[in-house]
């Protein structure tokens, strides 16, 4: 009766919340990806009769078993779950695909991959094959595709899909690539010649997969993180100040990319922009997302969504989509992880994946949002670029990797509130 009293309490003070932030959307309070400080620390449900595995955080009974509807969710795998939604799935590093028992983990629960690393232009760039090759190479780079072939061959023989990440990105794109002789030193190209490189490096990239793994790929973040109106002062918001890209090509360099990978990929292979905070920066995506839909170059919108336990998901997350999503692009969650705030705990953190499960599901069905992925980036909690915060679904321990209560909130477990505080 207690805990019955003290959960109705909880629901109401929480409806009283969520009416609040309904009414105040993302355009005039934005909340901040992961890099809010945590200052609102729930109260916890009445934990008379459970209590949380301290390794975990997963709902446990005293008597040490999962509870009731936990205990039924494990017979269910998140991408069974959300088989008629949208597809479930996760970033990994080369070694945790070769690793039996993180690739096992990985193929019992998604059904899409991401590599963390290995197919963005520093992976893939040859410097070396670059320069022996000039002068033929100076407008068709040299890639290393042969290394693709482990990791698209691992995604067709268990029937996963991949999600491209990333083909023009001023991050983790060398130097080198922007200049005559393909050397960090060398003078920088023009435009007309970086546009040439540009056009021979997507279609390289798209070819390769669709050659040799079709259907494989199913999407391509096309450009990654362009839009920053803190990066310099381009009248669009696009980043200039660390831009290789925009130094060369200029504000051009988004619209030849969206052209380039339209005209090389398959058709049904969808073509996104890709960013994060984007609460922060909606009306810069929005108009940035219109013109290149009006032209018919874009197919969809990557919120990357590192979160903190701190965000608001109705605002970080649900608002934001539906307000980008009016411009006509289907929408996906392609990078998701929620750091535990060091004054939050990871049952908050449960409560945080199943809004946002809970929100995008509901959005889905009821056709505000066509959404095609839900991607976390990373498998466990150790492996994850954000070590110290425990961000990701699983955990490793000395029992192996296990499943943490976000996993259960991710599944929307009955027993773990869907509240925002
Ligand atoms: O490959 C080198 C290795 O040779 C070297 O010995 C080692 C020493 O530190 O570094 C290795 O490179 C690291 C690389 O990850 C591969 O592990 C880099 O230092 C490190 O900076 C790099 O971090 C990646 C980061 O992107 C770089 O921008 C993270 O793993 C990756 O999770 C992260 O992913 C990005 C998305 O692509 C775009 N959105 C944001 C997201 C998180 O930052």
């Amino acid at each position: 009766m207690k805990r019955v009293l003290s959960l109705l309490l909880i629901l109401a003070m929480s409806f009283g919340l969520l009416a609040c932030q309904e009414v105040n959307p993302t355009a005039t309070t934005p909340a901040a990806e992961s890099t809010e400080t945590v200052t609102d620390v729930p109260a916890s449900p009445d934990s008379s009769d459970t209590e949380e595995n301290t390794e975990t955080g997963a709902p446990v009974s005293t008597d040490g078993v999962v509870t009731d509807d936990s205990a039924a969710l494990d017979s269910v795998t998140l991408k069974e779950r959300y088989a008629d939604t949208f597809m479930i799935g996760c970033a990994l590093p080369l070694d945790l695909m070769k690793n039996p028992i993180s690739s096992g983990l990985f193929l019992e629960q998604f059904n899409s991959i991401t590599m963390e690393n290995e197919m963005k232009p520093d992976a893939m760039l040859n410097q070396t094959a670059c320069i022996k090759a000039l002068p033929a190479s100076y407008t068709e780079p040299v890639l290393s595709l042969s290394k693709l072939d482990s990791i698209l061959s691992f995604a067709q023989e268990n029937g996963i899909k991949m999600r491209g990440h990333t083909l023009v990105w001023h991050s983790q794109t060398p130097k080198w690539f922007f200049t005559e002789d393909y050397t960090a030193n060398g003078a920088l190209v023009s435009k007309e010649v970086m546009l040439q490189r540009m056009e021979s490096y997507i279609r390289q990239m798209i070819t390769y997969c669709e050659d040799n793994y079709p259907g494989v790929v199913y999407a391509w973040d096309v450009v990654n993180e362009a839009v920053d109106p803190d990066a310099g002062n381009d009248p669009n918001g696009y980043r200039t100040v660390d831009s290789m890209w925009y130094k060369v090509v200029g504000p051009d360099f988004i619209e030849a990319a969206f052209t380039y990978a339209r005209k090389y990929a398959a058709e049904g292979v969808h073509l996104y922009y890709n960013d994060y905070n984007c609460s922060l920066k909606v009306p810069q995506l929005k108009a940035l997302l219109t013109k290149l839909h009006d032209k018919g170059l874009i197919d969809g919108m990557g919120m990357q969504c590192h979160l903190s336990t701190s965000d608001k998901i109705a605002n970080a997350v649900y608002y934001t989509a539906v307000s980008l999503a009016e411009t006509g692009v289907m929408i996906s969650i392609t990078e998701l992880d929620i750091g535990v705030g060091e004054s939050s705990s990871l049952e908050t953190q449960a409560m945080k994946y199943k809004v946002l499960f809970e929100r995008m599901e509901e959005a889905q069905k009821s056709g505000k949002l066509q959404i095609e992925s839900i991607t976390v980036w990373g498998l466990y909690d150790q492996r994850s670029w954000r070590p110290g915060e425990q961000a990701l679904l699983f955990t490793k321990t000395e029992n192996g990797l296990e499943k943490k209560a976000a996993w259960y909130g991710a599944m929307q477990a009955s027993d773990i509130l869907a509240i925002e505080w």
